[in-house]
């Protein structure tokens, strides 16, 4: 649909709509409307569809999670707790960077044992990104045979094959009565629910555990959430919305469905990139030699002395803007988009895809460029530079990715890492 959008906007211009049966989408295609809409009017347009979506309200117990939650009480505290969760794991630990490191030279390690034979290396990338999502949830590495470590692949792997907003499984949002005849779909989205309910008893056992012991170390966001819920629950946080282990369990599959396809997939998307860009493969490999040298393994801290290697991050989730049509927002009031009023419940779909190809803005948006992203002394360009504004692969303002600030290390990680 990007592209079909995309092509569309050309004739129709950055806003317009498209309607599907009955139901009607605010296409966003331009910078100026995207912007507007989630940073400037991010409140109005802060919600999520949630009227003929059968899928998504099944598997999220009705819209008892972060992502297709609407903006209230219970969406801020989980989102705020996983946030401070995300950025401590981010740089706050040296010791989970370690581990994290640790896996990244797992999977340099197993590139290395091919030599030079030809080999498909999706899913060795797709299992270690897996393990730093299961480090990050529960602080924890599984090798890929254990039995948890099979519950987290099959969980991801059928929601992504279940719920997404085209293909397969769409007639179940607008006729949900399909489920009572055999739908594939349906079928899936039950053993989701089953395989969810499954691993979560099994963390929640460990976690336990874990409080029992009194262990002070940082055993993950799935614990700290954990420690709030049952916190209240004895009214020790009494001023905090209330959770639910509904909620919980929720938030635990958006953080393995939201992180692990898109980082995975980006990662694929450099090893495409740069097998036909030996000149890049050049210039990541010199400052690596340069700052790093080959006696250590490069860390987050490096990142201010390594400005072409986050250029070649940026560079690279532009072109593959791996989200491309964002998650669909839906507005919460009457509201506006570049003049045109829109009413209350309006699904709206911002082309994330549109804008990082945008020809007038960017002049070759298919080449990849790193240079789009460092100044005349080869710095990254700052925030404020219009082509960092352009670039928002992680969407803006209000809903936001939450994960934006460890995706982007951990590609600085692994594109430094192959580079060495
Ligand atoms: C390259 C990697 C990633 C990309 C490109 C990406 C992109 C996005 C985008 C475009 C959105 C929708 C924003 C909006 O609604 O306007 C989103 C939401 C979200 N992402 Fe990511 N993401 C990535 C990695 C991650 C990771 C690693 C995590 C978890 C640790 C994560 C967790 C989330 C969550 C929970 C939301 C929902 C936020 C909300 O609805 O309030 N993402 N992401």
């Amino acid at each position: 649909p990007e592209l079909t959008f995309t092509e569309w906007g050309k004739e129709l211009g950055g806003v317009f709509c498209v309607k599907i049966l009955n139901d009607t989408f605010l296409v966003l295609n331009s910078y100026d409307a995207i912007y507007e809409a989630l940073v400037t009017k991010g409140i109005s347009f802060g919600g999520r569809p949630q009227g003929n979506n059968f899928r998504l309200e099944y598997v999220s117990d009705g819209f008892k999670n972060i992502v297709f939650d609407n903006p209230g009480a219970r969406w801020k505290l989980l989102r705020k707790t996983s946030h401070r969760q995300i950025k401590m794991f981010d740089t706050g630990l040296k010791r989970i960077e370690e581990l994290n490191l640790k896996v990244i030279r797992e999977l340099a390690n197993e590139f290395r044992s091919h030599e030079s034979e030809s080999f498909n290396p999706r899913e060795t990338i797709y299992n270690t990104i897996m393990n730093i999502m299961t480090m990050l949830l529960i602080n924890k590495k599984f090798q890929k045979t254990d039995k948890e470590f099979k519950l987290f692949t099959e969980i991801e792997r059928l929601s992504i094959s279940s719920i997404s907003s085209s293909g397969r499984g769409v007639e179940l949002d607008i006729l949900p009565w399909l489920r009572f005849f055999g739908n594939s779909t349906y079928k899936k989205l039950v053993r989701l629910r089953q395989l969810r309910d499954e691993l979560w008893s099994i963390i929640k056992g460990q976690i336990m555990k874990d409080i029992q012991l009194d262990d002070k170390g940082s055993n993950g966001l799935m614990h700290a959430l954990f420690c709030l819920y049952q916190n209240q629950q004895e009214g020790k946080s009494p001023d905090t919305f209330p959770l639910e282990e509904v909620n919980l369990k929720t938030a635990f599959v958006d953080m393995i469905v939201a992180g692990t396809t898109t980082t995975s997939n980006s990662f694929y998307g450099f090893l495409n990139i740069i097998s036909q860009h030996h000149d890049i493969q050049e210039k990541l490999q010199e400052e690596v030699d340069r700052v790093v040298g080959t006696d250590r393994m490069v860390s987050l801290t490096d990142r201010s002395t390594m400005p072409y290697t986050q250029a070649t991050v940026l560079e690279l989730l532009r072109l593959t803007s791996v989200v491309s049509m964002s998650v669909p927002h839906a507005t919460m009031e009457t509201t506006s988009v570049s003049g045109i009023p829109i009413p209350a419940g309006v699904q709206m779909l911002p082309n994330l895809w549109a804008m990082h190809h945008e020809e007038d803005f960017w002049g070759d948006p298919h080449a990849f460029r790193p240079e789009r992203f460092l100044d005349e002394a080869g710095d990254v360009v700052s925030a404020s530079h219009e082509n960092r504004k352009h670039l928002m692969p992680f969407g803006a303002g209000t809903r936001v990715c939450v994960g934006e600030i460890l995706a982007i290390g951990r590609l600085f990680l692994l594109l430094a890492m192959m580079a060495q």
